[in-house]
């Protein structure tokens, strides 16, 4: 951590939150254009404070993002909400600045770990039960093999073991066994939680982690074509081993053992464990679907979002089913969810929204050069008016929703998507004062796989920036 960067964490840390009041100078809107007229970038800055780090989730936006819109136009104890909160940093940042956080997402993987990184917990109690945890799944995997191998047999229907025998090496299967049945003994809910969450960070990896994946945290998963297990012996793909081929390097992994990269990855979590003082507000966070909010009219004061990429460009499910397998989820109910997703590509049972203008048109071009991709747009736009009109209808008069999106490229044409969502944003309501840009941090926020590409094309230089815009519903 960089001296300069030091005081700010520390208030973050100690909850100091009474310094974030709201400017009294000039009014909301002028407040708003300024923190969009600043960097956005947050290149140099800390990400990786109190929980934030506890688990990878592509495409989350760095903390600093949403606490500039918190700081600097909510007071404590207001609500800030937001209504896809993957890996949950707004309602991080809401819980450790003192205001009454609301968070929702369809999947099961962002809502857990939106939920253990605003959980606080006990660290003596934690240590206490990951310690058993070691002990006893250790002991199961050296003196109880044959049970653990019985167990890995029934536990799933036969679609869902074809997928982890082809996912995970028989002996990392035991470890990862033999520590699922260890935390699923855990009575209380949100110690459990915290153990299933370093569980699953464990797998979702840039490396692929302890399974046989490549890249998890892309969410593109290929599979190792070398791999040696964790003693060095070779597992698969000696013939290749000899191989001059230059990628073969990167394609060849040595499995670690589940049970010491959970003993790292637990240590890790506990130390950035969020504090509790008085003032502070337990988040609500709900499964729950953007397009339909179960929350009041005018009961919101901030909304701080980015919204999946058009055209499913991220998958979500297809890396976070590698870990929810482990905790009983079958295959099959996974795909299903997919279909839930803002951005997918399912084409039965949809509900196509009358686009304005500006955002027709963009369809309709793409449409022109291939009719199934204009659908796709056209089912995300749908999707996106749906959800800009829920925001308008939880928001108070005279407040802001700030959604933050980044571009997608259909038949080699860019997708506009900042100017759609506000073609579809005035329509519903809101004005637009400003739209902010940011430059993506290569090394940090995860692209979609496919976007990091060598060419210089202008298009290309749109992927690797973010638009925030400043969506203000109007006083009544
Ligand atoms: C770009 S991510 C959000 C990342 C977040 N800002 C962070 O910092 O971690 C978009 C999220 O939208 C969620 N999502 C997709 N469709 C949704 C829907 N219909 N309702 C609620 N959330 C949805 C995805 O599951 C994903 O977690």
């Amino acid at each position: 951590m960089s001296k300069e960067l030091l005081p700010a964490v520390k208030e973050q840390l100690s909850l100091e939150y009474a310094v974030y009041q709201p400017k009294k100078d000039g009014d909301y809107v002028n407040n708003l254009i300024d923190i969009l007229s600043n960097d956005l970038d947050f290149h140099r800055k800390n990400s990786s404070y109190a929980s934030h780090n506890f688990h990878s989730f592509p495409a989350k936006f760095p903390p600093q993002l949403p606490l500039q819109f918190i700081k600097d136009l909510t007071e404590p104890n207001d609500v800030v909400l937001d209504p896809m909160m993957g890996s949950g940093t707004t309602v991080l940042e809401a819980y450790l600045t003192g205001r009454r956080g609301i968070g929702f997402d369809i999947d099961p993987l962002a809502i857990m770990i939106s939920k253990v990184k605003t959980t606080p917990l006990k660290q003596e109690e934690l240590i206490r039960h990951y310690q058993e945890i070691l002990k006893n799944a250790k002991n199961l995997v050296n003196q109880e093999t044959k049970k653990l191998e019985q167990i890995l047999l029934n536990r799933w229907d036969s679609k869902t073991k074809q997928f982890i025998d082809y996912w995970f090496a028989q002996e990392i299967q035991l470890e990862l066994l033999a520590l699922v049945l260890q935390i699923s003994r855990i009575e209380d809910v949100d110690i459990r939680t915290f153990f299933e969450l370093a569980f699953s960070a464990i797998i979702i990896t840039k490396s692929g982690g302890v399974s046989l994946a490549l890249d998890l945290a892309h969410t593109r998963p290929h599979k190792a074509k070398v791999v040696f297990s964790t003693n060095g012996r070779i597992l698969f793909g000696e013939e290749l081993d000899e191989s001059e081929f230059p990628r073969l390097k990167i394609l060849t992994k040595k499995l670690r053992s589940p049970i010491e990269e959970f003993e790292k990855r637990c240590i890790q979590n506990i130390e950035g464990l969020v504090n509790r003082n008085s003032r502070s507000i337990r988040p609500e966070i709900n499964f729950g679907n953007a397009q339909k909010l179960p929350l009041e009219d005018k009961s919101v004061d901030l909304i701080v979002t980015s919204p999946p990429y058009a055209s499913n460009a991220i998958d979500y499910m297809r890396a976070h089913k590698f870990p929810l397998v482990w905790f009983g989820y079958q295959i099959d109910e996974l795909s299903l969810k997919r279909k839930e997703y803002i951005g997918g590509e399912v084409m039965t049972n949809i509900d196509y929204e009358k686009l304005p203008d500006f955002t027709s048109t963009v369809v309709a071009d793409i449409s022109r050069l291939d009719s199934k991709r204009g659908k796709v747009l056209h089912r995300y736009y749908s999707e996106m008016t749906r959800t800009l009109r829920e925001m308008y209808r939880v928001l108070k008069y005279g407040k802001a929703a700030i959604v933050v999106v980044g571009n997608s490229v259909m038949r080699g044409k860019d997708t506009e998507t900042q100017n759609c969502l506000v073609d579809i944003g005035r329509n519903i309501g809101f004005e637009v004062p400003k739209i902010g840009v940011r430059k993506l941090d290569r090394n940090k926020r995860m692209l979609p796989a496919g976007i990091e590409t060598n060419t210089n094309s202008q298009i290309q230089q749109r992927m690797h920036e973010e638009y925030v815009i400043g969506f203000y519903k109007p006083e009544n």
